[in-house]
């Protein structure tokens, strides 16, 4: 039984990994999320009257992590953002998908 304690902490491990959908630093994606994608999107607690015509609240995205996780990852080749030149890496997504993550409707 013994041998298999590592075994079984590492399929935690992955299985709790899991459960957060993005992973990335959470408080810097809230800042890249305040200067790149709040002029047009509510992104939360800091403009919650905002964003523009149909654009869909970041409250969207962490309802519906299925849908929404692919969409972010390829945010900058979906419409309308594809004819902007948005200077956003992989990285700094990854960060923003993590914020998304910890958002809750108040
Ligand atoms: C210039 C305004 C504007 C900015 C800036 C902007 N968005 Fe959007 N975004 C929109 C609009 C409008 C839609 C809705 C498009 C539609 O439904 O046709 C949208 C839709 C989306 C969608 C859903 C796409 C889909 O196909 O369902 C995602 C994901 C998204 N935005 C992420 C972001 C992220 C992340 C940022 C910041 C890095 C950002 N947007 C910045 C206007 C913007």
């Amino acid at each position: 039984m013994r041998r298999y304690i590592p075994a079984l902490a590492a399929l935690i491990g992955l299985l709790s990994s899991q459960a957060a959908w993005a992973e990335g630093d959470r408080i810097r994606g809230r800042t890249l999320a305040i200067d790149n994608c709040s002029q047009c999107h509510v992104i939360g607690d800091y403009n919650p009257y905002g964003g523009v015509n149909n654009s869909p609240s970041f409250y969207v995205f962490a309802e519906r992590p299925e849908v929404y996780r692919e969409r972010l990852r390829t945010f900058d080749q979906r419409r309308p953002h594809l004819s902007r030149d948005m200077q956003v890496s992989a990285k700094e997504i990854q960060d923003i998908m993590a914020y998304v993550a910890t958002l809750e409707r108040p």
